[in-house]
């Protein structure tokens, strides 16, 4: 396809689930734009300025992906960036319904002006979810290979940060 796609989420953070995502979608365009965002009725569990770092560096590979944080209504980003479609992907028929509202809204917010492109997950990623992998990971169980091995790498960090932060006022937390 000519032009840009837009692969917008939350992200938090990207999991190899969104990677496989982006790597299959960056084929399929001239760029791809992958838009941070709040989704409100989720609360985030990483800030938006750490949620870009972790998707630049994991996306460090692809020369036709740009990487950047917008606020408000999808579907007017999508008009500003000027992009043939949105993105997104199926991980199971329980996502359809969400997603199936989310793009006949989209394309009603400009009369019909906005494509929504399904791509089926990686079936290895299917029970992969940003929320089940952050919870894992704060409670110390095993993440490695759900999320890219450099975002591992930064959630890690900023977890020791956090511990040393709490260590100081007396927060027990992840081992
Ligand atoms: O990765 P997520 O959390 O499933 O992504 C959901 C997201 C961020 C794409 C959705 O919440 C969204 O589009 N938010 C921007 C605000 C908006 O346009 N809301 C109306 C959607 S029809």
């Amino acid at each position: 396809m000519k032009g840009k796609i837009l692969y917008a989420g939350s992200f938090d953070p990207i999991t190899n689930g969104h990677l496989d995502m982006i790597d299959r979608s960056a084929k399929l365009c001239d760029r791809l734009v992958v838009g941070v965002t709040e989704n409100l009725s989720k609360k985030a569990r990483y800030p938006v300025e750490d949620r870009l770092n972790m998707i630049r560096m994991a996306t460090s590979h692809l020369d036709n992906v740009d990487t950047e944080s917008f606020t408000g209504l999808l579907a007017d980003y999508a008009k500003r960036l000027g992009v043939e479609a949105v993105v997104r992907g199926l991980r199971v028929t329980m996502d359809f319904e969400y997603e199936l509202q989310m793009a006949h809204m989209n394309a009603r917010l400009y009369a019909n002006g906005i494509e929504t492109i399904f791509l089926m997950t990686n079936p290895a990623y299917s029970f992969v979810s940003s929320g089940l992998v952050s919870e894992v990971f704060t409670l110390g169980g095993d993440v490695d290979g759900l999320v890219p091995s450099s975002v591992l790498e930064y959630m890690k960090n900023l977890h020791r940060e956090e511990r040393r932060k709490d260590e100081s006022i007396g927060i027990a937390g992840r081992a």
